[in-house]
């Protein structure tokens, strides 16, 4: 019998404002199950300065001010999902930005089902392990550092 060894990854998942009132609980029951682990879990609405660090890497982009202003407009819902691959497996769960596109490719992802456009787009994914670790530290703090450590493993067979 051979055992392989996985390494569980954490990355940082939000359910964006447009989707919190109609599709929020549908979001967190596709979550789990898909197998990711919800290890943190906390409702807050953004200031305006929180959405302009959280979103930082796109402040040149012409589109940063509306992605900002739609960000703060009700409570998002931040979550520390946890599972092998997490970052890579949590977007694919989400699906391309735009909703047309997604429809087209992934039609069972959740921005196909859930997104209304490009900018409202109902959630949000770390795009790699590095971001991810300085999400989850930003949004949930040090007290969540063993989250975002090495990762314990899993066996499989
Ligand atoms: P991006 O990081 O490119 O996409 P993703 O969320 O899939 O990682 O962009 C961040 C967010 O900015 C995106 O979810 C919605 C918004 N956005 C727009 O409003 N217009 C655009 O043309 C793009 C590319 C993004």
């Amino acid at each position: 019998e051979i055992h392989f060894f996985f390494p569980k990854q954490h990355t940082l998942a939000v359910i964006k404002p447009d989707a919190m009132n109609q599709h929020g609980e549908t979001i967190l029951e596709e979550i789990r199950g898909s197998g990711f682990s919800v290890t943190q879990l906390k409702e807050m609405v953004l200031s305006r300065e929180m959405a302009e660090e959280f979103y930082k890497e796109h402040r040149e982009k012409p589109f940063f001010s509306q992605l900002v202003e739609f960000m703060c407009r009700g409570p998002c819902m931040m979550l520390v999902l946890t599972k092998e691959n997490a970052v890579e497996e949590w977007r694919a769960t989400m699906g391309p930005s735009d909703p047309d596109q997604a429809k087209t490719i992934s039609p069972n992802s959740l921005r196909a089902r859930f997104a209304s456009d490009i900018l409202q787009n109902s959630v949000h994914g770390s795009s790699n392990q590095q971001h991810a670790e300085e999400k989850i530290r930003f949004i949930f703090g040090d007290i969540c550092a063993e989250v975002t450590g090495d990762g314990e493993t899993d066996t499989t067979s």
